[in-house]
């Protein structure tokens, strides 16, 4: 353990697994605790946590995910400040996206006091980290509240580790790919002051899980797209369509497809300008590719309607397609069933709604089968994270990344800036 392998520049798997062996990135194991007590140490973490219309934090996944850091830094007697964003302010306070119920669903699972500084830099946060005493945990308030955060302001960056920072830890991987401030600026100033950058143990874990399992996947090797629009997808399908056995389609996605092939698509989601992308990606693809061969319609996208089955290229007039048929489930569960490695990402319908969401539940129950015969399954995070939690398989899947876009973007073999910038072994 201890050793992280950095992912970096664009390219193909193969690329990638060179990469994965050549560099190598520090992480929180490699900071003894005896080096940790009483210093001031930087953690970003990505607390962008679902809110309900109260403001009560509804998933707190990728808060429990980072525990293990924190409670390790505690452990040390460091001061542990933590950075986060939460949601898009664009750059002003928004109190609707204030981190302070964050920082008390923190306190509950911690089982100590959490310090929360309604201010990100300035004064006020300044004195609320100098009143720290070792063992301490603070939240500072979300860093989107400060414009220089998202431009990646240097200064900024120099000012969040202005009480003699001499690590900071980054534990955010779902920020990764943001070259951000609170991302990347605090990696390098720290590094520019002699100091260290690592990653926690929530990143490392992400980064090894995703990068062994794209360095060699034990064959057959199927992925699952989903989602509503291929242009979120494109770069993730290009990478991997040269490693996979098997590219399986569906979501909203898949009507982009049906309309390539000629077939009326009645009232449902169409991405017009990505009908030539979705017609390449199917030459390139070849046999590799299968798309649902029926779905489930209805005349709208409402928890209350009833919907009828139909074949992929005779979708009625003012039909809307909501959800892959069960033909497609069936097709999509075998081929699931007999691969070795299998990675996830994006819903096949739309299954927050009750009479959409069976072909979604139907490939998380078929994923997490195929886990327990000891196959690799990797769920991209956000909404696909979200449908296995729902479907109750979440804590059979092997790897359930913190990350949605972070993941796509990891797989894809582009580079992620907050990883890059942290300190080589
Ligand atoms: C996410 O939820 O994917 C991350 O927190 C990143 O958020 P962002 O897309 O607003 O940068």
């Amino acid at each position: 353990m201890g050793l992280l392998a950095a992912c970096g520049g664009p390219g193909t798997l193969r690329r990638r697994a060179a990469l994965v062996s050549r560099m190598a990135k520090k992480t929180l194991e490699d900071c003894p605790p005896e080096t940790l007590a009483d210093q001031v140490v930087v953690v970003r973490v990505d607390y962008n946590l679902p809110l309900n219309r109260d403001g009560e934090v509804v998933d707190d996944t990728r808060l429990v995910r980072t525990l293990p850091t924190i409670q390790y830094l505690v452990e040390a007697g460091a001061k542990a400040v933590l950075l986060s964003h939460l949601g898009r302010p664009g750059g002003r306070p928004d109190p609707a996206l204030s981190l302070r119920p964050v920082a008390g669903k923190l306190e509950e699972f911690l089982g100590y006091p959490v310090g929360f500084c309604p201010m990100t830099t300035g004064l006020q946060a300044q004195e609320a980290v100098q009143g720290m005493k070792s063992g301490e945990v603070l939240l500072l308030e979300n860093t989107r509240f400060c414009p220089e955060d998202a431009r990646n302001d240097a200064e900024w960056a120099e000012e969040e580790i202005s009480f003699g920072t001499k690590l900071f830890v980054n534990d955010a991987f779902g920020a990764v790919h943001r070259a951000h401030a609170s991302t990347q600026g605090v990696a390098d100033a720290v590094r520019r002051c002699g100091g260290d950058a690592v990653a926690g143990f929530l990143l490392e874990r992400e980064i090894r899980s995703l990068s062994d399992t794209m360095a060699d996947p034990e064959h057959p090797f199927v992925t699952i797209i989903g989602g509503a629009k291929i242009s979120n997808k494109i770069d993730v399908i290009e990478a991997l369509l040269p490693a996979v056995d098997q590219l399986l389609i569906g979501g909203a996605m898949a009507n982009t497809f049906f309309k390539a092939h000629g077939w009326a698509v009645g009232d449902s989601l169409v991405e017009e300008d990505r009908i030539d992308t979705a017609r390449r990606l199917m030459d390139l693809a070849g046999d590799k590719l299968l798309l649902p061969v029926d779905v489930l319609t209805a005349p709208s996208i409402t928890s209350d309607v009833s919907t009828c089955v139909s074949a992929c290229d005779e979708v009625g007039e003012a039909q809307h397609i909501g959800d892959i048929g069960p033909r497609t489930a069936e097709l999509f569960t075998d081929v699931v069933g007999g691969a070795r490695t299998v990675i996830w990402s994006g819903p096949m319908g739309v299954f927050e709604l009750a009479p959409f969401r069976s072909g979604t539940f139907e490939v998380a129950r078929a994923a997490a089968s195929t886990a327990d015969q000891g196959a690799t399954v990797i769920v991209g995070g956000g909404d696909s994270a979200a449908a296995a939690v729902a479907a109750g398989v979440v804590d059979r899947i092997t790897h359930v990344s913190t990350g949605g876009s972070a993941s796509l973007e990891f797989l894809s073999g582009n580079e992620m800036p907050a990883v890059a910038a942290l300190s080589d072994r």
